[in-house]
C-alpha cells in the first residue's frame, strides 16, 4: 500500500514537472502553431499518439517531436510512422522552417502533398512513403535544397517527374515506386551525382532510359521496372560499376545485354530484366559477375545456349524460363550450392535432366515445365530434401515415378503432368494430397491414392518388361518365343505375330519418344519416298482435301517395318500454303496431348519436275474424321463397314477429346497456340474412337500476356478459317483470342449432337445452328437433337435412363450455346467448358 502512494506522489510530481516546464520554456510559437493545425488535419488517430499534443505540454515534449536545443527549442524531426492516422497533410507544415527530418511513412494521410513544404530548406529527409496521397509531386520540393533522402513511394500520385527535381544536388535517395506517374524520366536525373538509389519502379513511365543515367556513378540500386519503358538500354548504363541491383523487369526494353557485363559491373548482385524483348544471348562474361545473388532474365527473347556458370556460387535464384534457349543444362549447375530457385520453364532444352542437379542441395523451387528434358528423374534428385516446388511438367521425361519423393517433407506442390511416366504413382508424402500432386497426360501411370481414378496396378512386372525393352531391344521378345512354343498351329501363329507387331510397336514408341524436335531429330524423308508410299499419290489413295493441300493414305517401309501414314501435301500454288505449313511445323514442334494428331515427320524437297514440294506426315487415324461419322455418305461405299454412328456416350467422349486437345493448346504449354480453323473434318478418331485434333495449318501463337498487346497484336485478317465454324469477330478483322475457338467448338458440339451443319440450307436469313438450338432451349431439346441419339444404343454404354439421357442433352446444348455466342467476351474459357463436359460424364455413365 505505501509503496503504491509513492508511487502516485512521483508520478504526480513528474507531471507537474512537464506542466511546470510547458509554461516556462520559451518555445517558438510559429512551431506550436503548425503542430497544432497539423493535429487538426488528422482524423482518426486509433494509436492515440497525438494525446501527448496537449496545450498545458510543452510541443517539445510531445510524442514524435524532436526540438533542437541550439535553436532555441526549434523543431528538426517529426516522426509520426506507422501510426495508421487517417487524415490529410496540412500546409502549415512548411512553418516549421528548422525541421530536417519529416517521417509520415505508413499512415492514411490522402489527398495532396501541400507545395508549401518547398519551405523547408533545411529538410534532409522527407518519407511519405506508403500513404495514400494524391495529386501531382509538387515541383516546389525541389526547393527543398538540402534534401538527401526523398520518398514518396506507394501513393497514388500522378503527373509527370519535374526535371527541377534534379536541382536537388545532395539527393542520394530518391523514390518515386508504386504510383501513377507518367511521361518520360527526365534527362536531367543525371545530374544527381551523389545518388545512390533510384527507384521509379511500377508506374507508368514510358520512353526510353536517359544515357545521362549513366553519369551516375555511386547509383547501387536502380529499379524502373514495371512501367512501360522501351528502346534499348544505353551502354553507359553498364558502366555503373556501383550497381548492385540493376531492375528492368516488365518493361518493353529491346537489344541485346551489353557483352562486357559481367566485367563492367563487378559488383552486381541482383540483376532483374524478365519480362521485356531482350534478344541474343547470355554474355560469357556473366561467369565473372560472381556477386550474383539473383539473376532473372525470364520472359525476353533470348537464344543461344545456358552459359557457364560454375563461378556464380553466390547465386540463389536463376530464372531464365520462358525464353528460347537451347542445348542442355550444363553440367556445372552442381557448384550452385546456394541456389533455391532454378527455373528454366517455355525453353527448347534437351537432353537428360543432370544428374549434378542433385547437388544443388538448397534448392526450394525447381520449374523445369515445357522444355523437351527427356529420360528418367535423375536419383540423385533425392538429395534436394529441401524442394517446396517441383514442376516437370510438359516434357518428355519417361520411366517411374521415384518414390524418394513421397519423404521429401517440404514439397506442397509436384507438377508431372504431360510426360511419359509409365508404373506405380506412389501414395504417401505429397502423393497423398490430391490438391498437391498433378499427374495428368501420362497414359500409363497406374495405382496411387483412389481420388485420382487410376486403374489397379496389374503387376510390377509390366512396367519392368517394359524398361528392358528399352534397353535390350531382343530381350522381350525372348519370353515371348518361349510362351509359343508351348503352343501349336494356326492359334500360337497368330499370337506370335500380334506379339511380334507389338514388340515392334513398343520400339516404335521407344523411338518416338526420343524425338526432341523437327529441326533436329525428325528425319526428313524425301519426295521419292513419299511418292512410293502413296503409290504415286494415286487417287485411290486420296482421303482428304484439306485447307491447304490434299491428304492421302501411305505405307512407309522402313528396314524392318510398315506403317500406316497420312501424308498431307501442300499445294505451293495456293497463297499463303508455305506459310501454313511454316505455322503448323512451328505449332506441332514442341506440343504433344494424347488428343492432337501425332506428327512423324516432314517432307521438304524438289518434285521431279524442280518445282518445291512440300509435306507433312502424321500418324494414320483409322477411323477416319468425324465428319464422315456424323454425315456418313451412301452406305454403298461403305459396303464393308458397319453403319457409321457414334452414341450419346461415345460423341460426348470425342467432345471432351477435342476439348482437352484445346485445353492443352491454349492453357497448357507454353506460349498459347490458337486452333483457328476447328471443324469436324479437322477432329480425327483413332481405332479406339479416342479424338484427335489435327490440322494446325491456320494455327497461330498468342503473344505472352505481359507484353504490350498493342506491340504485336495478331490480327485475324488473312484468317479465313471455315465457313460456318469461324468466329463471327473474325470477319469484322479482330484480334486472334482462344475464345474465337471456344467460339468454333461450340458450333461443333452442338453439330455434333443435332446432326446438323451449321452450313445446311435451312440456315439463312439470321437463322443459324446457334440460334435453332437456342429458341428450342430446353422444352423442344428431342425435336431438334439427332434423331439418332435418341433411338436405344446397342454398341455403347448403356444409358437406359431416357430422362437421364435427355438431361445430359440439354445440359450439352446449354453448354454449345454458351460456347457459340456472338460476343467474345461472354464466352467461356475452355478449360471450364471441358471440366463441365467431364462431370456430365461422370453423371451420365453413374
Ligand atoms: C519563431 O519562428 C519564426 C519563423 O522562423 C521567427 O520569425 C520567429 O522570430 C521565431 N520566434 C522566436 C521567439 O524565436
Ligand atoms: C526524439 O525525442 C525522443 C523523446 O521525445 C527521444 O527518445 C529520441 O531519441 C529523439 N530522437 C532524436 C533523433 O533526437
Ligand atoms: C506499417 O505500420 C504497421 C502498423 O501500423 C506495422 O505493423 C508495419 O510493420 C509497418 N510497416 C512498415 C513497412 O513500416
Ligand atoms: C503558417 O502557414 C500557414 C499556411 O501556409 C499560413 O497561413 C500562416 O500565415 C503561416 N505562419 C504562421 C505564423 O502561422
Ligand atoms: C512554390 O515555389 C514558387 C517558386 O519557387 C513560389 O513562387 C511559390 O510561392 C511556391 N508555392 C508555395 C505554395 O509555397
Ligand atoms: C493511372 O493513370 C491513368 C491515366 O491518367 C489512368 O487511366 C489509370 O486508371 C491510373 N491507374 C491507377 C492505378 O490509378
Ligand atoms: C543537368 O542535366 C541536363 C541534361 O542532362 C544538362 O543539359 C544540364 O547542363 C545539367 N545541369 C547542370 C547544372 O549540371
Ligand atoms: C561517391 O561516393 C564516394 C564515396 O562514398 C564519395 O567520396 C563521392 O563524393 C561520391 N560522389 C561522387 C559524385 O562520386
Ligand atoms: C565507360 O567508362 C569508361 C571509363 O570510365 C569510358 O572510357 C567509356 O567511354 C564509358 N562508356 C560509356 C558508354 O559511357
Ligand atoms: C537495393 O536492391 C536490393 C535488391 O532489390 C534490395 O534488397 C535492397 O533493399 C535495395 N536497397 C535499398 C537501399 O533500397
Ligand atoms: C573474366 O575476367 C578475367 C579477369 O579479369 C578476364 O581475363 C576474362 O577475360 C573475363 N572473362 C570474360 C568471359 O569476360
Ligand atoms: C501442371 O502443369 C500443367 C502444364 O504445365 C498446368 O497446366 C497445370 O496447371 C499444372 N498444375 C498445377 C497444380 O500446378
Amino acid at each position: 500500500m505505501g509503496v503504491l502512494v509513492l508511487r502516485l506522489i512521483l508520478i504526480y510530481s513528474f507531471f507537474s514537472t512537464l506542466v511546470y516546464c510547458g509554461s516556462s520554456l520559451p518555445g517558438n510559437e510559429t512551431d506550436r502553431l503548425a503542430l497544432q493545425a497539423m493535429k487538426a488535419q488528422i482524423l482518426q488517430d486509433p494509436h492515440r499518439v497525438l494525446s501527448s499534443w496537449k496545450d498545458f505540454i510543452h510541443f517539445c515534449l510531445w510524442q514524435g517531436v524532436n526540438c533542437s536545443l541550439q535553436h532555441h527549442q526549434r523543431v528538426i524531426r517529426l516522426d509520426l510512422q506507422s501510426q495508421n492516422l487517417v487524415g490529410t497533410i496540412s500546409p502549415h507544415i512548411g512553418n516549421l522552417s528548422f525541421l530536417r527530418e519529416l517521417h509520415l511513412q505508413n499512415n492514411s494521410f490522402s489527398h495532396e502533398i501541400p507545395p508549401e513544404i518547398g519551405h523547408l530548406r533545411r529538410l534532409q529527409v522527407l518519407r511519405l512513403d506508403h500513404n495514400s496521397l494524391s495529386g501531382s509531386l509538387p515541383v516546389n520540393v525541389s526547393n527543398c535544397l538540402s534534401l538527401i533522402n526523398l520518398n514518396v513511394g506507394y501513393n497514388n500520385l500522378v503527373g509527370k517527374i519535374s526535371p527541377e527535381i534534379s536541382t536537388l544536388s545532395k539527393l542520394q535517395s530518391l523514390v518515386l515506386q508504386a504510383n501513377n506517374l507518367t511521361g518520360e524520366i527526365p534527362p536531367s536525373l543525371g545530374n544527381l551525382s551523389y545518388l545512390m538509389i533510384l527507384g521509379a519502379n511500377d508506374n507508368n513511365l514510358k520512353g526510353s532510359i536517359p544515357s545521362s543515367l549513366g553519369q551516375l556513378r555511386n547509383l547501387t540500386n536502380i529499379s524502373l521496372a514495371s512501367n512501360t519503358l522501351s528502346g534499348s538500354v544505353p551502354p553507359s548504363i553498364y558502366n555503373l560499376s556501383a550497381l548492385i541491383a540493376f531492375s528492368l523487369s516488365q518493361n518493353q526494353i529491346q537489344g541485346s545485354i551489353l557483352s562486357d557485363l559481367g566485367n563492367t559491373l563487378p559488383n552486381l548482385q541482383y540483376f532483374h530484366i524478365y519480362g521485356n524483348q531482350f534478344t541474343g544471348s547470355i554474355p560469357m562474361s556473366i561467369s565473372n559477375a560472381t556477386s550474383l545473388v539473383e539473376l532473372d532474365i525470364s520472359e525476353n527473347k533470348l537464344t543461344g545456349q545456358v552459359p557457364n556458370l560454375q563461378n556464380l556460387v553466390n547465386l540463389e535464384l536463376l530464372s531464365m524460363g520462358n525464353n528460347n534457349f537451347k542445348g542442355h543444362i550444363p553440367n556445372d549447375i552442381v557448384k550452385l550450392s546456394r541456389l533455391r530457385r532454378l527455373s528454366l520453364q517455355n525453353n527448347a532444352l534437351s537432353g537428360e535432366l543432370p544428374t549434378s542437379l542433385g547437388s544443388c542441395l538448397s534448392l526450394e523451387v525447381l520449374h523445369l515445365q515445357g522444355n523437351l528434358f527427356k529420360g528418367p528423374i535423375p536419383s540423385s534428385m533425392i538429395s534436394l530434401k529441401r524442394i517446396r516446388d517441383l514442376d516437370l511438367s510438359c516434357n518428355n521425361l519417361w520411366g517411374e515415378i521415384p518414390r524418394f519423393l513421397q519423404g521429401f517433407s517440404f514439397l506442397k506442390n509436384l507438377n508431372l503432368s504431360y510426360n511419359e511416366f509409365r508404373g506405380a504413382v506412389p501414395v504417401e508424402g505429397v502423393f497423398n494430397t490430391l490438391s498437391a500432386t498433378s499427374i495428368v497426360g501420362n497414359t500409363r501411370l497406374c495405382g496411387g491414392i483412389a481420388e485420382l481414378q487410376l486403374p489397379k496396378c496389374k503387376h510390377f512386372k509390366e512396367s519392368k518388361e517394359s524398361k528392358e525393352s528399352k534397353e535390350s531391344k531382343g530381350g522381350g521378345l525372348s519370353h515371348s518365343f518361349i510362351l509359343v512354343i508351348s503352343l501349336s498351329g494356326f492359334l500360337g501363329i497368330a499370337i506370335l505375330l500380334s506379339l511380334i507387331f507389338l514388340h515392334r510397336l513398343r520400339k516404335k514408341k521407344s523411338k518416338e519418344t526420343e524425338m526432341t524436335s523437327l529441326e533436329n531429330s525428325i528425319l526428313q524423308l524425301s519426295y521419292s519416298a513419299l511418292l512410293k508410299a502413296t503409290d504415286g499419290f494415286s487417287s485411290i489413295n486420296l482421303i482428304g482435301v484439306g485447307s491447304f493441300g490434299s491428304v492421302y493414305k501411305g505405307l512407309l517401309l522402313d528396314d524392318d517395318r510398315a506403317q500406316l501414314v497420312a501424308v498431307k501435301v501442300l499445294n505451293l500454288l495456293r497463297r499463303g500454303a508455305s506459310k501454313s505449313f511454316i505455322a503448323e511445323c512451328e505449332a506441332l514442334r514442341n506440343i504433344r496431348h494424347r488428343n492432337l494428331v501425332k506428327i512423324l515427320t516432314v517432307c521438304s524437297s524438289v518434285d521431279f519436275r524442280g518445282n518445291d514440294f512440300k509435306a507433312l506426315v502424321y500418324e494414320f487415324m483409322d477411323n477416319g474424321s468425324l465428319e464422315e461419322w456424323l454425315h456418313p455418305t451412301t452406305p454403298t461405299e461403305e459396303v464393308r463397314d458397319a453403319p457409321k454412328n457414334l452414341n450419346l456416350a461415345q460423341r460426348l467422349d470425342i467432345a471432351i477429346d477435342v476439348a482437352c486437345a484445346l485445353d492443352y493448346l491454349h492453357n497448357h504449354c507454353g506460349t498459347p497456340i490458337v486452333h483457328c480453323d476447328l471443324k469436324p473434318s479437322n477432329v480425327l478418331l483413332d481405332d479406339g474412337l479416342t479424338g484427335h485434333v489435327s490440322d494446325f495449318g491456320l494455327a497461330r501463337f498468342l503473344p505472352k500476356e505481359t507484353s504490350n498487346v498493342s506491340a504485336n497484336q495478331i490480327s485475324s485478317t488473312g484468317i479465313r478459317g471455315s465457313v460456318g465454324y469461324v468466329a463471327p469477330e473474325y470477319g469484322m478483322g479482330s484480334k486472334v483470342t482462344t475464345y474465337g475457338d471456344v467460339y468454333s467448338f461450340g458450333i461443333l458440339l452442338l453439330e455434333m449432337f443435332t446432326g446438323k451443319r451449321p452450313t445446311d440450307h435451312m440456315f439463312s436469313e439470321g437463322l443459324n445452328l446457334h440460334n435453332f438450338v437456342k429458341v428450342a432451349f430446353p422444352e423442344r431439346v428431342t425435336e431438334i437433337a439427332d434423331p439418332l441419339l435418341l433411338q436405344g444404343d446397342h454398341t455403347g454404354r448403356r444409358t437406359n435412363d431416357t430422362q437421364k439421357k435427355l438431361k445430359c442433352l440439354c445440359s450439352i446444348f446449354q453448354i454449345g450455346i454458351a460456347c457459340s455466342v456472338e460476343s467474345p467476351r461472354d464466352r467461356k474459357g475452355i478449360s471450364h467448358v471441358a471440366s463441365e463436359l467431364q462431370s456430365l460424364r461422370d453423371i451420365l455413365l453413374r
